[in-house]
């Protein structure tokens, strides 16, 4: 099989690509030469992939048991708000693709988070008019109204089979019984100390009584979560938007003079959008429409990439870098200027992902010489950080496909718990532009199309994607990483696509990015020195850092085998077939 035949080269040439750092990625090219990492999980009847193990096992056992695959999705995201606190949510939100092959529809769950009716354009700036990160990102003021249960309530309503008490048995099971923590929960912890420890509330959760950490291979429970979930399952979602959920978010925004009221809870719904449609080489993509960007811009990118011989450029060969990087200066150029919540701001999407646009801006693109971001547009970049969203990709052998994204922004989001509820508030409203032109905490430029208003939701680049071949769900992908998620997701379908690997390699093999600002490709270790030499003769800069996204997939093969892709990028990820 061709995709099992290019395992066999990416292995030789990672071999020789082997860098020196010692990151994930470094770690994976070395289990590339033993052989065996990089083969697919495969599964006849479904596959789930998460970040987190206990939960693709508790989704796993949902289809098991005859539950299909939005059931097995919900199950999976309420897991991971007790499994994996810094991004798995309740206090958060996101975007849930789901296609049933059978209608032959892709709809949509737009969970994002709301800024609440006091929010407005200049809140996260001081006097002298200059914004201010920490408002944005580490007080009560930084969340924006929460999503995930509505949204994944609205999930199992339209297209589960099971009652929501169901799909959160397992979550509180593992929140009330504890589970063993493992390796990253422990390290996760440890590094954001400082920041989570200023919370009462927080340290009560996360912490021991003493102050002191909890150790890998302890066990960890959340009673107050439990008891948050256990009211949910008992009275439903909008418990957590009108009852005693609601009542302890006020109260913890009341005590410590956030602007988020029991009127601005009661108010949140999610809504059903139509994904952003486009085509790649005959394939049909549906990704996430506004308030993301992901949708309008892979679509954008694949446009533009369609018109080059990709898989006779080489994978990850310098010529391929060149154009894949043009692609995203141009797609992150158009994001700064044009997206926002298309609930408040016109977003030229039919233009943005238009085959005649891509021609124009591919007229471009010089083949030999990397176009200055400065000759694109003007901004002014911040650095990146390192933070935390969480991907998963879930399908049936009845034709149901699930792709879901969801977040608290930073990892642990804001670090404020709820008192008494037992989870973490995001740090969305910093995806708002606090300034025209002011970077958030991921170098993203915004302007007025993204300015705060009441209500409105902040722009994301949350990319959750379904590829269809010929009427029939294909490639179920998507990643965290803030800025990275579009062009993580655009390398694994590009990976599948133009370089026929398995979904597994699709997963793993080392990733570049570049969002116009800064004016760097930014790459993972597994990129030879060749190439980056060649790449900066044609006058880029290359900045090597540590390992982007975490794109938890599946790919089903033609003859209907799943097969899953964990990404090594996370040593919690799992996929599991059945
Ligand atoms: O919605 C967004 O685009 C961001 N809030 C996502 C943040 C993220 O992915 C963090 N990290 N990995």
């Amino acid at each position: 099989m061709t995709r099992y035949r290019l395992l066999r080269t990416l292995t030789i040439t990672i071999a020789l690509w082997s860098g020196s750092a010692a990151n994930v990625v470094m770690a994976q090219s070395s289990a590339i030469l033993e052989g065996e990492r990089f083969h697919p999980v495969v599964g006849e009847h479904g596959m789930v992939a998460t970040s987190h193990y206990l939960a693709s096992q508790v989704a796993h056992d949902v289809l098991e048991k005859g539950g299909n695959a939005v059931d097995a999705a919900v199950t999976a995201g309420f897991a991971l708000a007790v499994t994996q606190p810094r991004s798995g949510n309740i206090g958060g939100g996101g975007f849930m693709l789901i296609s049933d092959e059978k209608s032959g529809k892709v709809i949509a769950i737009d969970y994002r988070e709301k800024a609440p009716a006091a929010a407005y354009e200049t809140m996260f700036q001081n006097e002298a008019g200059d914004a201010v990160p920490r408002l944005s990102r580490f007080t009560h003021n930084a969340s924006g109204v929460p999503g995930t249960v509505a949204g994944l309530a609205m999930a199992l309503d339209q297209f589960g089979t099971m009652t929501l008490a169901e799909a959160l048995a397992p979550a509180i099971q593992l929140a009330e019984d504890g589970f063993i923590i493992p390796p990253r929960f422990a390290e996760g912890l440890a590094q954001s100390r400082d920041r989570l420890k200023q919370w009462a509330s927080t340290r009560k959760v996360f912490y021991k009584p003493d102050g002191s950490l909890y150790r890998a291979g302890q066990r960890f429970r959340q009673p107050d979560l439990a008891a948050t979930l256990k009211r949910i399952a008992a009275k439903g979602p909008r418990e957590f938007y009108e009852g005693e959920t609601a009542r302890l978010i006020a109260k913890e925004m009341k005590a410590h003079g956030g602007i988020m009221t029991a009127e601005d809870l009661a108010a949140y719904h999610p809504s059903i959008r139509e994904p952003v449609h486009g085509t790649y080489r005959g394939y049909d993509i549906y990704a996430m429409s506004p308030p993301s960007s992901g949708g309008a811009h892979i679509v954008q990118m694949l446009n533009i990439l369609e018109g080059y011989d990709i898989h006779a450029m080489g994978f990850n060969s310098a010529r391929t870098i060149h154009v894949m990087a043009e692609a995203m200066k141009r797609a992150y150029a158009d994001r700064a200027r044009y997206l926002g919540d298309t609930d408040f701001v016109d977003v030229p999407l039919a233009g943005i992902t238009s085959k005649a646009y891509a021609n124009e801006l591919r007229a471009e693109i010089d083949p030999n010489r990397a176009t200055p971001s400065s000759e694109i547009a003007a901004g002014h970049p911040l650095p990146y950080e390192s933070n935390e969203t969480t991907h998963f990709s879930i399908a049936d052998d009845s034709g149901l496909a699930v792709s879901n994204t969801y977040t608290i922004n930073f990892s642990y989001g804001s670090g404020i718990v709820v008192d008494g509820a037992g989870f973490l508030l995001n740090n969305e409203m910093d995806d708002f532009s606090a300034k025209p032109g002011a970077p958030n905490a991921y170098g993203l430029i915004g302007g007025e199309a993204n300015k705060v208003e009441p209500a409105k939701r902040m722009l994301s680049s949350m990319t959750p994607t379904i590829v269809k071949k010929q009427g029939k769900n294909f490639l179920i992908t998507g990643s965290p990483g803030g800025s990275r998620i579009i062009t993580t997701t655009l390398q694994v379908v590009m990976n599948v696509i133009d370089h026929g690997m398995n979904i597994q390699s699709a997963v793993s093999a080392p990733r570049i990015h570049h969002q116009w600002l800064p004016d760097e490709i930014r790459i993972e270790d597994g990129i030879s020195p060749d190439t980056m030499a060649l790449l900066e003769a044609m006058g880029y800069e290359v900045s090597q850092q540590e390992a982007m996204g975490a794109a938890q997939s599946i790919l089903i093969e033609d003859d209907g085998t799943f097969t899953g892709g964990a990404d090594p990028r996370r040593s919690t990820s799992s996929a599991i077939g059945l």
